[in-house]
C-alpha cells in the first residue's frame, strides 16, 4: 500500500514532532519559501557576488533561514545540509539537503524560471523529492518505490533512444574552464541533437529531464542541494540517472548525466574520449 512515510531498510521516516508526514512537511518548507521568494520576485534585488557569475540574493537567505526553522522545529534530530549556512551535516542518520531558491541568476534578473527544492535522505539515500516551481505552481515530487508526480499526474521520462533526436538541456555553473569544455563538446556533437536549452535551475532541468520534457539533462559541476531531489525525481519516473562519467550518481557527485535511458547511453558513447568534463 502507498505510504506517506519514505522507509529505509532500517524502518520509516518518522512523523514530525507535530504529528506531520515528511512530505507535509517538505510541502510546508516549499510553500513558506515560495512566499518569501515571490514577495520579491520582479523587484530589485537586495544581491551580493559569491564568485564569478554567481548570486544571492536577500530572499534565498530568508528562504533558507524560514525552512531551517521549519525542520528544526519538525525534526530536530535530523540534519540539514543547505546551500547558504552549508555543508556540517554528515553521512548518518536522516538529512534535509535543502536548496532556498535555485535559479538565482534568473531570479535576480526577474526571469520567471527557479524553484525551492528539497530531499530527504537517509544515510545520503534520497528517499523523498520535492521540486517545486512557485511560478507555475508545479510540485515534482518523489518517494522511494512510489514512482513520481508532478502535481497529480504521475511522470515518466522520455523514451528517445539517441542524442540526435534529442532535446538536451545543461547546465554551465561557475567553473569557466569546465563550462567551456562542455559548451567545446555542444559545438562538435552540433548539429546532431534536436536543440540545446541552458535553462539556469538544475534542480528544474533535473525534473524537467523525469517529466520528460527534456531528454537529457546534462551539468557537470553541481552540489548536493542541486542534484539530491533530482535523483530520485529521474529514478522513480523510470529514467537513468548517473554520474558525470557515467558510474552511479549520489548526492555528493560533481555532475550528473539524466534523463531517457536511450539517450543517456548514446551521450556517453558520443562523449567518450572527449575531455567535456
Ligand atoms: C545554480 C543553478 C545553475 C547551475 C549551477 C547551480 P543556484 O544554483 O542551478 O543552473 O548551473 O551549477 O549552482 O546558485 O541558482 O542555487
Ligand atoms: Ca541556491
Ligand atoms: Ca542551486
Amino acid at each position: 500500500m502507498a505510504t506517506d512515510l519514505p522507509s529505509t531498510s532500517s524502518g520509516q521516516a518518522p512523523l514530525s514532532k507535530s504529528g506531520k508526514s515528511p512530505l507535509a512537511v517538505a510541502r510546508l518548507c516549499a510553500r513558506e519559501g515560495e512566499r518569501i521568494v515571490m514577495a520579491a520576485f520582479g523587484r530589485p534585488q537586495d544581491v551580493r557576488v559569491k564568485g564569478r557569475g554567481n548570486l544571492v540574493t536577500a530572499a534565498d537567505l530568508a528562504s533558507e533561514r524560514a525552512i531551517h526553522e521549519i525542520l528544526a522545529a519538525e525534526y530536530p534530530e535530523h540534519s540539514i545540509l543547505s546551500e547558504e549556512t552549508a555543508a556540517s551535516a554528515t553521512g548518518e542518520g536522516w538529512i534535509w539537503v535543502v536548496d532556498p531558491l535555485d535559479g538565482t541568476h534568473n531570479y535576480a534578473h526577474g526571469i520567471p524560471f527557479f524553484c525551492i527544492n528539497i530531499a530527504l535522505c537517509y544515510r545520503e539515500e534520497p528517499l523523498l523529492a520535492l521540486t517545486y516551481d512557485p511560478i507555475r505552481g508545479e510540485e515534482f515530487r518523489a518517494q522511494k518505490g512510489e514512482g513520481a508526480f508532478v502535481n497529480d499526474e504521475r511522470m515518466q521520462v522520455s523514451q528517445r533512444e539517441s542524442v540526435r533526436a534529442s532535446l538536451l538541456a545543461v547546465g554551465l555553473g561557475y567553473n569557466d574552464e569546465r563550462a567551456g569544455r562542455l559548451l567545446a563538446l555542444l559545438h562538435e556533437l552540433w548539429p546532431g541533437m534536436q536543440s540545446v536549452r541552458i535553462m539556469g535551475s538544475a534542480a528544474l532541468g533535473l525534473a524537467y529531464a523525469a517529466c520528460g520534457r527534456f531528454d537529457l539533462f546534462v551539468h557537470h559541476v553541481l552540489y548536493p542541494w542541486d542534484i539530491a531531489a533530482g535523483i530520485l525525481l529521474v529514478r522513480e519516473a523510470g529514467g537513468v540517472i548517473s554520474d558525470r562519467d557515467g558510474g552511479p550518481v549520489g548526492i555528493r557527485s560533481e555532475g550528473t548525466i539524466a534523463g531517457a535511458p536511450g539517450a543517456h547511453a548514446d551521450f556517453l558513447r558520443l562523449a567518450a574520449g572527449r575531455p567535456w568534463r
